[in-house]
């Protein structure tokens, strides 16, 4: 195997694409191969506000996690986390207080390598590798058990996430094991990409990711969406355009009202 970078794990297939890795690519980060770069470049052909999206993604993700520190919730867990970029969930949490713990989960090895190092010293924060759809593994790991204390309520969050996951691997079920784990007034925050409503050039983008022999981008329609959520009640203004929940600042929202489409976003409530 050709690596290309000291940090780059032995497990990793530099040959095939990654979500967490084309993803990092759009955000201008610096943990991607070629493989992964020349997706990102094929998708910004077609698709040339693919890297405002991400960014409009990564913001939700920031007012999100300040609407859910707000209704006190002061412990996170972040499945599909990615790799490391800035505002992460630990970066925004722990800059308005200091005593939030996080645990990330990825199933990436390159977004947990890089995860470890950037979390090094930092004992309110930890990463998980494991995959979204073995529950036990996360909800019993280590790390989980060290920080998160499911007596007190707790921030879900899944972005960017579930649309990796097949209808067979029944996402909706995966949910709800999660949303069971936790109490009463927890949160549970989702952006998830569809092609409801958006322009024919991102069909094309989504075949292009399909066709490419990496992760599988499921295109879900709203209501399928919705029912992710289960009886958690939707915080205003409920499931709406990523760009669209409660916008409060400069690149909350894009100027190009396509680029604010392209994935729905919303925050859930416990009752
Ligand atoms: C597009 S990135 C999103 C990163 C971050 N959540 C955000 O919204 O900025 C999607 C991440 O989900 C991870 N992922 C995809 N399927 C997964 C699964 N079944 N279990 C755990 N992680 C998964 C990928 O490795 C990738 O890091």
């Amino acid at each position: 195997m050709a690596v290309e970078h000291d940090w780059v794990p032995q497990s990793v297939d530099v040959s095939v694409p990654s979500a967490a890795r084309m993803y990092d690519y759009l955000l201008g980060g610096a943990h991607n191969f070629a493989v992964d770069r020349e997706l990102g470049d094929k998708i910004e052909t077609v698709m040339p506000h693919a890297r405002s999206a991400a960014r409009v993604n990564r913001k939700f993700l920031g007012r999100a996690v300040r609407f859910m520190m707000d209704q006190g919730i002061r412990q996170f867990i972040d499945i599909g986390s990615g790799i490391p970029t800035v505002s992460n969930v630990h970066d925004v949490a722990q800059a308005e207080h200091p005593e939030c713990k996080v645990v990330y989960v990825d199933r990436d090895p390159v977004a947990v390598a890089h995860s470890e190092l950037i979390l090094y010293g930092n004992d309110r924060a930890g990463i998980v590798h494991a995959d979204l759809r073995d529950p036990d593994s996360i909800l019993r790991s280590a790390e989980v058990r060290r920080l998160i204390d499911f007596e007190q309520p707790v921030g879900l969050l899944m972005l960017l996430l579930l649309h990796w996951v097949p209808d067979e691997d029944d996402p909706w079920k995966l949910v709800r094991h999660y949303r069971d784990a936790v109490p009463s007034g927890s949160y549970l925050a989702i952006s998830h990409f569809t092609l409801d409503d958006v322009p024919d050039y991102v069909r094309l983008a989504a075949e292009a990711v399909n066709k490419s022999g990496g992760d599988k981008l499921q295109n879900r329609p709203k209501a399928q969406v919705a029912e992710m959520f289960g009886d958690f009640e939707l915080a205003e203004p409920g499931l709406v355009r990523f760009g669209e929940w409660r916008p409060s600042g400069p690149g909350d929202i894009s100027d190009d009202p396509e680029t604010n489409t392209f994935a729905y976003a919303g925050v859930g409530r416990k009752p």
